[in-house]
């Protein structure tokens, strides 16, 4: 080890923008650049970015951040990818050109698809061996999607010629060389929420392949977690760098909060919020409307499972009164707005976007905003976007109680909202539980560095992981119990306006 000190990178492809983050040992953060990307709305439920940008952006933030802190790729000893996930390219292999842009995991233009994929089984046709309900958020109904609406492209994929991947398999091939002989890769935690992937094998299920329409050849090989994948050869200034872990962001946060043994949950606030318990080496099967999913694999070692209540509009809310209606100027504002009323006033906003995910996979809902009065105002409006996001973590976690039966004793907390203290009260207030937060709050990329700097041995076990976990922020639950009653009920009440909207 040089006296310059030895580091990690990652790379955290987020579904705003991406950042490249330097660790160090103790797990803090050394440096980190970001650059959001644009965010596309072709039609009404439609979302895309373009992927070029994306790479370009990856491209950037790397060599921004090496340069902050005046890195040598030799400094650093190990590159971890981690990523928004589901969110859909097709390129070509021999060009690079994506076929069509990315397709977001919130876009909705597969539900019909999915409809038609059930038949007469319906949503849980593929529950069995995906852990997953058919629903739009996956990735291979839009692999489908693309394949049955860009011009040529079925024929293409059917030679061979195209190549699939959720962005952690996009940004690995350029990296590890693009067109110049890049791997295609992705691993285990990403292919678990293709809907193409056995839980079980861990392997591409062919027969759901060949039902969904997507040909075997266009997917990437499915590797572990943590492990040496190759040198980067071509990622801002990294060349060299071995590319060690690779984690879909959701999962890549466990790590990051240290959530390695089965009963540890974390709830990640970000633009949606995504609470995952981990529930050890066997997958467990939801009966309240929770996914089942990959937690992470080191190496060889059996994968670990998660039980994940994905809920789909949370920070983003926090965007769309910002960009659409224009009431406040920056995220931030939310909480000063929010203060300046007592409480909602019975107004609720159920932000239903992309429809409802977890617990109630509800395709047919639509936000709407219920209880306006003359007395309503923006400040209640704010606080009705805040509240939403406990609201909809609360029915996630009675989820995973009902599911589990175990009763949750705190809430790990992290992601972008988590700085709003308004919204961790009323988290606490609402749940009736203290909610914690780590002082390292970035915890998707760390997860991704400790997998990366785990491989290379930087990190001898996941001990070091634990040891590095340290509290930040507390909140404790202050509210009485029938104002958390009558608020609840109000909230649920709001849920019943938006089905049927779509
Ligand atoms: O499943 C979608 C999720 O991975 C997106 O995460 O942090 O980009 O909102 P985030």
């Amino acid at each position: 080890m040089s006296s310059r000190g030895k580091y990690v990178v990652a790379i955290d492809q987020g579904t705003t923008s991406t950042r490249a983050m330097v660790f160090d040992r103790a797990g803090r953060v050394v440096a980190s650049e970001q650059l959001e990307h644009e965010q596309i709305f072709p039609r009404a439920g439609w979302v895309e970015h373009d992927p070029v940008e994306i790479w370009r952006n990856t491209r950037r933030v790397a060599a921004a951040a090496m340069a902050a802190v005046e890195l040598l790729p030799g400094d650093v000893v190990a590159c971890g990818i981690t990523n928004q996930r589901e969110t859909t390219v097709v390129w070509d292999r021999a060009t690079g050109e994506p076929v069509y842009n990315a397709i977001v995991w919130q876009d909705t233009r597969t539900d019909a698809l999915c409809r038609e994929l059930g038949g007469d089984v319906g949503p849980d046709r593929y529950r069995q061996q995906t852990g997953l309900p058919l629903a739009a958020y996956f990735a291979g109904p839009k692999v489908r999607w693309i394949l049955d609406n860009v011009d040529g492209a079925r024929e293409r994929a059917e030679r061979g010629d195209l190549a699939f991947g959720t962005m952690d398999s996009w940004l690995a091939w350029h990296m590890t060389g693009g067109v110049d002989g890049g791997l295609h890769v992705t691993d285990v935690t990403n292919a678990s929420r293709t809907m193409l992937m056995n839980l079980h094998t861990l392997d591409w299920d062919e027969q759901i392949c060949a039902e969904m329409g997507v040909p075997v050849s266009m997917l990437p090989q499915i590797r572990s977690s943590s492990e040496v994948i190759a040198p980067l050869r071509s990622a801002g200034a990294l060349p060299g760098v071995p590319l060690a872990g690779i984690l879909g962001d959701q999962q890549a946060a466990m790590f990051g909060q240290a959530c390695l043994d089965p009963g540890e949950a974390k709830n990640t606030y970000g633009t949606g919020n995504f609470l995952l318990l981990n529930t050890g080496t066997e997958p467990v099967y939801s009966e309240h409307g929770l996914l089942t999913t990959v937690c992470y694999r080191i190496g060889d070692d059996p994968a670990r499972y998660a039980l994940e209540g994905s809920i789909a509009v949370t920070g983003s809310l926090v965007q769309w009164l910002r960009d659409n209606l224009g009431i406040i100027s920056s995220a931030a504002e939310v909480e000063q707005l929010a203060r300046a009323a007592d409480d909602n006033g019975g107004v609720y906003f159920v932000p239903a976007f992309s429809g409802l995910f977890a617990p109630r996979w509800r395709s047919d809902a639509r936000g709407v905003i219920v209880g306006l009065t003359r007395f309503a105002n923006r400040n209640h409006i704010a606080r009705a976007v805040l509240e939403a996001s406990a609201y909809q973590t609360r029915e996630v976690i009675e989820a995973m109680e009902a599911d589990s039966g175990v009763a949750l004793s705190t809430l790990k907390v992290d992601g972008g909202m988590v700085v709003n203290e308004l919204l961790m009260q009323f988290q606490s207030d609402i749940l009736s539980v203290p909610v914690v937060r780590p002082v390292v709050n970035e915890t998707t990329a760390l997860g991704a560095a400790y997998a990366a700097g785990l491989a290379v041995g930087y990190w001898e076990s996941t001990d070091d992981i634990r040891a590095n976990w340290a509290q930040g922020g507390r909140w404790e639950p202050s509210m009485a119990d029938d104002r958390r009653a009558a608020l609840y009920r109000g909230w649920n009440q709001a849920v019943e306006h938006s089905f049927g909207l779509a």
